[in-house]
């Protein structure tokens, strides 16, 4: 690796401030004009000192300075010139080409569109400018161009025949300027905020795609709502635009009164998307909305504090989208994304603190630890001050630092002001990479149960020695009979080891602990089966009663695997009991269906310090599920029956948990009938959710072959939904077909690898069929290996994002760790490498 770290160490604020940004773009496919007016001002806190802009492929046309044409000296990054020590007006011409930028971040084409990424180092690309979040300014745009629609931030000021001017009042980073152009149709409505200010909403998508956009806007106003009632936060500006576009690198982008959307998180009709993508899209289109409040007007001071926007969105509309569904479901989800994506990571190389201290490429650190251990990490905060002072330190935060690119010091500090309480000891959860262990033991004695808890949090890339960390460990008692003796109480450990004590109790109580998963951290108890079904029965914490569940499903897979036990009939008999439980939410008992992933039980194994075959896992789940459809055998044709939702499909919480239910027990039946209910379903299915579900069935059982061909046919004219064809087939082949089968969908004329979105559908699903990309010869590694490496030539952001499939080549046996790392090795060899992906090859490689 050759580029130099940055480091938090090493903040320094800007020399020269910004007070005011006019541009013009005189848009053009291959050479775009972008006129830039910048006033400048030197920074009254800081040493006078050199005058640099950030800039990268751009052709400088001219400079000037307070109108005087000048020369800078220009680089790969940027360019230096002499200035005057005052303030001054910077004009510049710069003429980029953005039909040749399939990087996808500056400005670039899709579908004969113009759009923008700018997060987090994108606005480098459009033309010189300090790109940095904590330089601020107002913006004034005019968009020279024939297509009919031409967007940019803010309000619109004026537009007539071929242009228009946009100007955005609220100072802001570089990296929330967006600029679309288009032919685009839009879908309006009106909301009015709190204080009675009429706001605009439009979806601008391509025109055919109107009948899509319901859902989505219903999402936004439901979200302009919640953050006026749950935080007091109204929106700030006459319009609020969304727009969708096809090629985008991620989910979307929060860009000031204009946000950007990945067409898959938009676009939405009961034919075309789940249950599962209504939900998302409710949640990202929340999500971006809030960033207004918690992004926009408060800003990140610099990369290193990106979690004080993301991990507060994320948990913004985490507690949106349980507000809107089931904050049981909701926090079962929430929790198994978390284990599947950020357990993973901070259980090998890439591990790092929730603020990282040192990066290469900043695109590489929007992770799960940022996005999601940065939302457990408020979620602990508000458990540990409590709802009202969570709610009088957000207030805090909203007034104080409105305004400002702030810090996770000055997040904390707001905490520590509004509450009186020390978080000195809780600040480790941001610096300390890695999932704490508790361990758990437990004495019972005169009436007295205690409870000692033991943390260690294991080493992770340069971080050998942890301290203790603040955990928040939300637990209750229940006696024997079944009952809650102790509701729910948080117990604060802060040390290494600590013992709590309940006194006057007349029996051994059954502790539930971790309720809520109240820390992400790994509870580690030897606990019996008996005991985990008694909670499963009797537990009145949802989350760790589906715990209880998913722990003694991990048990019974572990002996399974591992000794070569029978599936146990305690497990079989408590899913058969929640499965037929009516008084139970649908959505409760299909999350309790659902086995444990195999990339899950593959780190499990390692937990239990046994060494995973993914071939194994995968043929063990398989004969679990096999045992649960017979013993459930009596009851899925009724569960399937019972759970069919009357009348027309919707897309809300009760009928998608119903439709979930229907799904377990279809997905078990179709092991039973050899998938003619499936079969069936897919037939008279009009709606996505269940024509999806009953193909996915089918595949599971090798089947489908007919409905493969009849889903092309049908669909070959929606992306979102062909998307969805290629990552079914790659995630569910058979292990020994799954690298075959990936490498002639890679040969179909509609896998065009250069749009993120079927790349990832057909590559990134196919990483994620741990046993097809993990099969022994290899043939899994090389495969995304060389696609990485193609990628990147391309799109170097997606291939690096995507090169966390190899993340977990620790876990495996020595053989499979030497061909991981062999094409580990042979990506990082790759001439002309991006430093994305570099970066991402170097420290999989624990270099
Ligand atoms: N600010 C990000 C988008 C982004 C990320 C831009 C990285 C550039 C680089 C946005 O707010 C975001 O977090 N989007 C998520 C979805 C969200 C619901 C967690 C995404 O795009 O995956
Ligand atoms: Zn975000």
């Amino acid at each position: 690796m050759t580029a130099e770290p940055i480091l938090l160490s090493d903040y320094a604020p800007p020399v020269w401030l910004v007070d005011q940004v006019s541009l013009t773009f005189r848009l053009s496919p291959g050479a775009t004009r972008v006129l830039s007016e910048i006033s400048f001002r030197p920074n009254p806190d800081r040493a006078p000192g050199a005058f640099r802009l950030d800039g990268e492929g751009l052709r400088l046309i001219a400079a000037a300075i307070d109108g005087a044409a000048v020369s800078p000296v220009i680089d790969a990054s940027g360019l230096r010139c002499d200035v005057p020590d005052r303030p001054f007006v910077w004009t510049a011409e710069v003429e980029i080409a953005p039909e040749k930028n399939t990087a996808l971040e500056g400005l670039y084409m899709s579908n004969h569109m113009y759009c923008t990424q700018c997060e987090a180092e994108g606005f480098r690309k459009i033309t010189f400018y300090p790109d940095r979040p904590d330089v601020m300014a107002p913006f004034a745009v005019r968009i020279e161009s024939d297509l009919p629609v031409l967007l940019s931030n803010g309000n619109p000021v004026a537009a007539g025949d071929g242009w228009a001017e946009w100007h955005d009042p609220w100072p802001k980073p570089a990296y929330l300027f967006a600029l679309v152009a288009g032919d685009l149709v839009a879908v309006s409505d009106d909301f009015t905020t709190a204080s009675g200010k009429q706001v605009k909403l439009n979806i601008w998508v391509r025109p055919g795609d109107q009948d899509k956009c319901d859902y989505a806007l219903d999402a936004l106003k439901r979200s302009m709502k919640w953050d006026e009632d749950s935080y007091g936060r109204e929106y700030d500006l006459d319009v609020f635009n969304i727009v969708a576009v096809d090629d985008f690198n991620m989910g979307a982008m929060e860009n000031k009164g204009l946000n950007i959307f990945n067409s898959k998180y938009v676009l939405a009709s009961p034919q075309t998307a789940t249950d599962d993508d209504f939900a998302r899209i409710e949640a990202i289109i929340a999500h971006e909305y809030f960033h207004n409040w918690t992004g926009n007007r408060i800003t990140c001071r610099d990369w290193f504090q990106l979690c004080l926007k993301e991990g507060l969105t994320v948990f913004r509309d985490q507690q949106f989208s349980g507000d809107m569904r089931s904050h049981a479901v909701k926090r079962i989800e929430d929790v198994l994304m978390l284990r599947a994506r950020q357990f993973r990571e901070d259980n090998g190389p890439l591990a790092h603190p929730v603020r990282p201290e040192a990066y290469v490429e900043i695109n590489n650190f929007y992770t799960a630890t940022v996005y999601e251990k940065g939302a457990e990490v408020i979620g602990m905060l508000k458990r540990l001050v409590g709802d009202d002072g969570y709610k009088a330190a957000l207030d805090l935060y909203f007034t104080r630092h409105d305004g400002d690119a702030a810090t996770i010091e000055d997040w904390l500090t707001v905490f520590q002001d509004a509450t009186g309480r020390d978080l000195t000891q809780f600040k480790r959860w941001y610096s300390q990479a890695g999932t704490p262990r508790l361990t758990v033991t437990d004495d019972f004695s005169n009436g007295r149960y205690t409870l000692s808890f033991e943390q260690k949090t294991p080493k992770t890339p340069g971080q050998d020695d942890k301290l203790p960390q603040v955990i928040p460990i939300a637990v209750g008692l229940l006696n024997p009979n079944g009952d809650e003796i102790v509701p729910t109480t948080v117990l604060e450990m802060t040390e290494a080891r600590q013992s709590f004590t309940f006194d006057g109790l007349a029996a051994r109580p059954v502790p539930s602990i971790l309720r809520g998963f109240s820390a992400p951290v790994i509870v580690q108890r030897d606990s019996t089966a008996q005991e985990r079904a008694f909670l499963l029965a009797h537990d009145t914490d949802p989350f760790n009663k589906w715990e209880a569940g998913r722990a003694l499903a991990k048990d019974v897979l572990i002996r399974m695997i591992s000794e070569g036990a029978a599936p146990s009939a305690g497990l079989l008999d408590a899913l058969h009991r929640v499965a037929g439980d009516d008084s139970l939410d649908p959505a409760f008992r299909a999350l309790v269906l659902r086995l444990p992933s195999e990339d899950d039980m593959a780190q499990s194994l390692v937990d239990s310090g046994l060494t995973p075959d993914p071939g194994t896992i995968h043929a063990t789940t398989r004969m679990l599920k096999t045992a649960i459809a017979r013993h459930l055998s009596d009851l899925l044709p009724r569960l399937y029956a019972d759970m069919a939702c009357p009348g027309p499909y919707r897309p809300d919480a009760g009928d998608a948990g119903r439709r979930a239910l229907r799904h377990s027990a279809l997905a078990y039946l179709s092991r039973l009938d050899a998938g003619a209910q499936a079969t069936a379903q897919y037939a008279a299915a009009d709606n996505m959710t269940d024509q999806l579900g009953a193909f996915a069935c089918l595949l599971e059982i090798g089947a489908g072959a007919a409905e493969t061909r009849a889903f092309y046919d049908q669909w070959a004219d929606d992306r979102l939904v062909l998307d969805k064809w290629f990552a079914l087939q790659a995630g569910l082949a058979a292990p020994e077909r799954a690298a075959s089968t990936v490498k002639t969908l890679a040969k179909h004329p509609d896998f065009d690898w250069k749009n993120p979105n079927r790349f990832r559908s057909l590559i990134g699903a196919f990483a994620t069929n741990a046993a097809g990309f993990h099969t022994p010869d290899g043939a899994g590694y090389d495969l995304v290996a060389d696609w990485l490496i193609r990628l990147d030539g391309v799109n170097p952001q997606t291939a690096a994002r995507m090169s966390t499939a190899f993340e977990t080549w620790p876990r495996y046996d020595a053989d499979r760790q030497d061909m991981m790392r062999a094409a580990l090795s042979r990506i990082r060899a790759h001439p002309g490498l991006s430093r994305d992906l570099g970066e991402m090859a170097d420290r999989l490689m624990g270099a």
